[in-house]
């Protein structure tokens, strides 16, 4: 046994180097009889939690030998950022996490982080001229008053929803169990039924009429929740609606430190390489029994291209959306992904809230954390609420109204000075970041491939289901799973039928 300790300087870098090479004779061996070995190169694009999730699972799946590379243009987190206010961070993409995003869940236990706080505050709608709904100190007292004003629709509801993430659940089974999908249908279909792809075409609105939910509690309440989520309106699909009320319950949390640090951990836990570059195409490139893909990448620190067995998309690839890829070589040609992003401008105001214009003239007796809108066509922005720290010490406190506090707001254009002088008394600062948010919903756009070729995967057609950082993850698992079995040709394991029977039995 070799000790490295103690080893001379020269003489442990020679040691390295014969290592390194009979490590790359045995990969080009192994790449040459593909039946049985397992790949040598995997390249992901993307590190948001998409990618980064895509990475840690691959790893689980083909073991420490294959080398993975994650290319990022950006920054690592990609819709999970924060800015910095007064040496203080604030998300300004991706923030809530439902206490049943069991990946999510999963992922911060086995990197050490931990759950933010939460600090309690209250939720009101306003309709641009006053305040229609106000959530009270006391939850028995909000639901008779919700009971009083909508009946039987918020029960209904409560239900629909329940009901909803009950069978949404089974996918953490069957991925348990190592089964996979080759495309959103077949996934949303052994959840949901053909229940469930109906709702990816179907508008909210008329699930929850139909459902028996009145006019006035979907204009009052499920309005505003989905302009504060997805910055749209009630004809969004009913399934990316129902995702969203999700959203809306009790148990939320997020990361301490902020929701990108699950990103940076995957990344690390998965010994992955990041290479800090734009890819900018993608080819099929075939040598005898073998074929793989290159990509030819572009970056401040590094141009080049590279060969890969397996490659995975973890950026949704619209043309508006990123920095575009171009898919060259292909026979026949790739399918072109439709639809387009929806903008949301996300402004983080350091300042003081003009509680007059939401008809408080005193300050002090202003009660809301956060605000929610109804659909007005009046009103220039979705939601503004306080916002918390990513970091929250146990000595924390809201801000009250009166005092100077760091203010989200979410609008679908940016905000001009008239705007934000309408919102806030006086400001020190606002910071903005202007998203190609989340797919633009209800332009009857189907759902897009997962697989683009043989060893060609697509992440982020899941978004078109709903778009979440859980949503990002069960595909990435999913994908996972897929790529180790079509690698492996054990077909047997993606888009069986009746999995809930099949997994009562196994056990
Ligand atoms: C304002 C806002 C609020 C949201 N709120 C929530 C919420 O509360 N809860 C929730 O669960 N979800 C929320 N979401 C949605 C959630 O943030 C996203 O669904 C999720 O983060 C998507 O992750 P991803 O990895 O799939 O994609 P992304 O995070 O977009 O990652 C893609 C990465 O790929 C990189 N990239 C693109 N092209 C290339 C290229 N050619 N070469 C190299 N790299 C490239 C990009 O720079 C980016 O970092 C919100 C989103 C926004 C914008
Ligand atoms: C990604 O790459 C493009 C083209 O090189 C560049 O214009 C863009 O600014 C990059 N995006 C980010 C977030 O760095
Ligand atoms: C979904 O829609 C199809 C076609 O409209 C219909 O036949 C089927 O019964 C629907 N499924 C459910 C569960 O409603
Ligand atoms: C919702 O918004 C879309 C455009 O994004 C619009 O076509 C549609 O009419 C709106 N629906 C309602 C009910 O306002
Ligand atoms: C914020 O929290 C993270 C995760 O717990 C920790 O690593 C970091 O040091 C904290 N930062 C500050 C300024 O307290
Ligand atoms: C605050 O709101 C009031 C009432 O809508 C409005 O008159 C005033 O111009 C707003 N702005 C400031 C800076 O007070």
């Amino acid at each position: 046994m070799v000790n490295f300790f103690t080893m001379p300087r020269s003489l442990l870098l020679r040691c390295i180097l014969t290592l390194v090479s009979s490590l790359s004779v045995l990969g080009d061996a192994d790449s040459a009889q593909r039946d049985g070995a397992p790949p040598s190169k995997i390249a992901i694009i993307g590190a948001g939690i998409g990618g980064t999730a895509t990475a840690h699972f691959l790893r689980q799946h083909f073991g420490p030998e294959v080398r993975i590379d994650v290319f990022e243009n950006g920054t690592v987190g990609g819709r999970l950022a924060t800015v910095t206010v007064n040496h203080q961070e604030y998300e300004t993409g991706g923030s809530i996490i439902h206490s049943l995003n069991l990946h999510m869940q999963d992922f911060v236990k086995q990197l050490g982080l931990k759950h933010r706080r939460s600090v309690a505050g209250k939720t009101a709608v306003f309709n641009g001229e006053e305040f229609i709904l106000e959530e009270t100190d006391w939850y028995l007292l909000d639901l008779f008053r919700l009971w009083w004003h909508y009946g039987i629709s918020f029960i209904r509801l409560q239900m629909w929803v329940e009901e909803i993430m009950e069978k949404f659940m089974r996918i953490y089974k069957y991925q348990a169990h190592g089964y996979a999908f080759s495309s959103v249908e077949e996934l949303l279909s052994s959840l949901g039924g053909s229940g469930f792809l109906n709702m990816t075409r179907r508008s909210l609105s008329e699930s929850l009429l139909e459902l028996g939910v009145s006019q006035r509690f979907i204009d009052e309440v499920i309005a505003p929740i989905m302009r504060v989520n997805y910055g749209q309106n009630i004809s969004i699909p009913a399934f990316v609606g129902a995702v969203s009320l999700a959203g809306a319950q009790a148990n939320l949390w997020s990361v301490e430190g902020g929701n990108k640090l699950v990103c940076l951990g995957l990344l690390k836990l998965a010994k992955a390489n990041l290479i800090q570059a734009q890819v900018t195409t993608i080819s099929p490139h075939t040598t005898g029994e073998t074929s793989q893909y290159q990509l030819n990448y572009e970056g401040p620190m590094e141009k080049g291209w590279e060969l890969y067995d397996i490659v995975v998309v973890a950026t949704p690839l619209q043309d508006s959306v990123g920095a575009t890829i171009s898919f060259q070589g292909f026979e026949p040609e790739l399918p072109a992904v439709g639809g387009s992003y929806h903008h949301t401008v996300a402004s983080i105001v350091h300042g003081y809230l003009n509680c007059s214009y939401f008809g408080f003239p005193d300050p002090k007796v202003f009660p809301f954390a956060s605000v929610l809108t109804t659909d007005n066509p009046e009103l220039f922005f979705n939601s503004v609420g306080c916002v918390c720290p990513v970091n929250i010490s146990a000595s924390f406190r809201r801000k009250q109204a009166q005092e100077a506090g760091v203010y989200k707001v979410f609008s679908q254009q940016r905000l001009g000075k008239p705007e934000l002088k309408t919102i806030f008394k006086s400001y020190y600062s606002v910071q903005v970041t202007d998203w190609q948010a989340y797919p633009h919903y209800g332009s009857g756009q189907g759902l897009p491939p997962v697989v683009l070729h043989d060893g060609l995967y697509y992440l982020n057609g899941i978004e078109w289901a709903g778009s979440a950082m859980e949503m990002s993850s069960v595909a990435a698992k999913n994908i996972a799973l897929l790529a180790y079995h079509r690698w492996n040709r054990q077909l047997e394991m993606i888009d069986q039928k009746d999995l809930m029977h099949k997994i009562k039995t196994e056990l």
